[in-house]
């Protein structure tokens, strides 16, 4: 069968599609939709109008199970985006895909066992699902060949991802009414079943994006300055400026988005069954996947690699070293490189210290370093520049660390600093607060 709108030939068959449906849906291939008539058996598919997408079933990799997946069409391999029963495989070839009488879209077996559902509700009686020309699969109400446009969406594959974010897609947590959508690692690449990690957007006041081991933060990209994170030291060089971070502050949620303005390029962010999270590009000419990004991609990278007020350097040997001003916690395990127990302070605070000796202590002061991953648990304090934020911070005993970024403000930390790196670019300044003689020292230091 030759190129052809998907469009047309639906608009052209829709009066029939009833009888159609009854003899053979081989006239129909080119159809987007899944209605209470017109449903998809295995290996039947539909395909996105504009031929972007396809929806069909497929086994993975050495394996024979059966799924229900989205890829792209015109690519070869196929290149799964979406997957429907990733719990539940079919294990022969029996597989329907259909509206269900209640108007949800399932998955069944031979036998009419559900495997599958998109589990609303309150559906209509009367929806049909459709996969549009970026990906997204939408149960909406009714069935008119208006797209989503006029229609009561249902619900939506894009707010139920795999492991593959796409443009389009979005990734994010609204408190107020629990959701929570995040990439789910697949157990292996012969089994899509829901393994042990996962990649969302954390700590909302100042959005972080995280890769989480289980609970266990593994990665996580540092704050988002409206325009990138700051915690991802090639994001200058890497990105085409495609992220969006939407927030709404009366309800504290933040999705996370993704776009190109030549919506032709082809990319998307995979988190694999190891936790690793790369961005892979479509190269046309190579017709194969190029790798532009990855991450955790050394071992700085992880999360809390240095234990608490320690800083990762991958440059360095060893990797972790204590910030300026503080010591190892337990010298003998630390200088085993077992960094886990961190660093602490070397000398006390004039703050937090105690009175005995009487004697008018000089105030505590802040170390710069420069190209720096913060630490992870920022609060937003409302200074102006460097110099409010110093003073904001002094007044407050807690307040043991500060970095201004133009796109945030004032960030400012309290108790342990964790998940900090030394980059050789990008990142921002952090200031560490310490005792005053801390400062002199570093003077002395500079001297010799
Ligand atoms: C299938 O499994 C074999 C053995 O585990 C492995 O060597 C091979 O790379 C796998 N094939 C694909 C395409 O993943
Ligand atoms: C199977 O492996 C090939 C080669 O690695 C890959 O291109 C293709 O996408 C894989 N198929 C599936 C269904 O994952
Ligand atoms: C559908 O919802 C029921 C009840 O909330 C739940 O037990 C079931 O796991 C859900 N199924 C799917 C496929 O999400
Ligand atoms: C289902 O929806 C279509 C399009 O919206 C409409 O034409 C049709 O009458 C509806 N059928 C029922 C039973 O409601
Ligand atoms: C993820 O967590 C599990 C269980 O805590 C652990 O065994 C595994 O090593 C962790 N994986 C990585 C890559 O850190
Ligand atoms: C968009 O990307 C495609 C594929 O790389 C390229 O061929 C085309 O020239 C691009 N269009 C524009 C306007 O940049
Ligand atoms: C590192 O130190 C921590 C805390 O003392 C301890 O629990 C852990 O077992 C040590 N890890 C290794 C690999 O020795
Ligand atoms: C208070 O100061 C004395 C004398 O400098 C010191 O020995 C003691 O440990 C301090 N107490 C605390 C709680 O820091
Ligand atoms: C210790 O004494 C200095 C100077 O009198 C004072 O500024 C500081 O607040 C005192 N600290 C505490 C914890 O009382
Ligand atoms: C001091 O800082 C802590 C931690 O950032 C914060 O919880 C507390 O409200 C601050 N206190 C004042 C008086 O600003």
């Amino acid at each position: 069968m030759g190129i052809r709108s998907g469009r047309n030939v639906r608009a052209l068959l829709s009066p029939f599609i009833f009888f159609i449906s009854f003899f053979s849906f081989q006239f129909c291939t080119a159809i987007d939709t899944i209605t209470p008539t017109q449903y998809i058996r295995d290996p039947e598919t539909i395909i996105s109008d504009g031929e972007k997408f396809k929806l069909g079933f497929y086994s993975p990799n050495n394996s024979t199970n059966r799924y229900v997946g989205i890829w792209y069409n015109k690519i070869t391999g196929p290149t799964i985006i979406w997957v429907a029963n990733r719990e539940n495989p079919l294990t022969d070839s029996s597989g329907v895909m259909k509206i269900a009488d209640d108007g949800n879209l399932v998955v069944l077996d031979g036998q009419q066992n559900i495997l599958w559902s998109t589990n609303v509700s309150n559906p209509s009686k009367n929806s049909s699902a459709i996969l549009l020309n970026f990906g997204n699969l939408v149960l909406q109400e009714g069935n008119s060949g208006d797209g989503i446009n006029n229609q009561r969406v249902l619900w939506q594959s894009f707010e139920h991802p795999l492991d593959t974010f796409i443009p389009k897609m979005k990734i994010g947590t609204n408190p107020k009414t629990n959701e929570n959508i995040l990439l789910r690692s697949s157990k292996s690449d012969s089994n899509p079943s829901t393994g042990g990690f996962s990649v969302g957007i954390g700590s909302l006041n100042i959005p972080q994006v995280f890769i989480w081991n289980g609970s266990r933060p593994y990665w996580r990209s540092g704050p988002w300055n409206n325009q990138i994170f700051i915690g991802v030291s090639d994001m200058y060089s890497v990105y085409l400026n495609g992220f969006n971070l939407f927030r709404d502050a009366q309800e504290g949620s933040a999705y996370l988005t993704f776009s190109f303005v030549n919506e032709s390029l082809l990319s998307k962010f995979i988190l694999n069954s190891q936790g690793t999270l790369s961005q892979k590009d479509w190269d046309d000419e190579m017709k194969e996947w190029v790798l532009a990004w990855l991450t955790p991609e050394k071992e700085c990278d992880i999360y809390g690699k240095c234990g608490p007020f320690g800083s990762c350097n991958a440059l360095d040997s060893p990797i972790c070293s204590c910030l300026r001003g503080f010591k190892p916690k337990f010298i003998e395990e630390w200088s085993k490189g077992n960094w886990t127990s961190g660093c602490v302070r070397r000398t006390q605070l004039l703050c937090e210290g105690n009175n005995t000796s009487g004697e008018v202590g000089k105030e505590d002061g802040f170390l710069k370093l420069k190209m720096m991953k913060v630490p992870d648990y920022a609060n937003w304090i409302s200074g102006e520049d460097v110099a409010e934020c110093e003073n904001l911070c002094l007044r407050n005993c807690s307040c043991v660390a500060l970095a201004y970024d133009s796109g945030i403000g004032c960030m400012s930390w309290s108790g342990n600093l964790i998940d900090i790196q030394k980059f050789s670019m990008g990142g921002v300044d952090l200031y560490i607060r310490v005792a005053n003689s801390e400062l002199g020292m570093i003077f002395v230091f500079l001297l010799i």
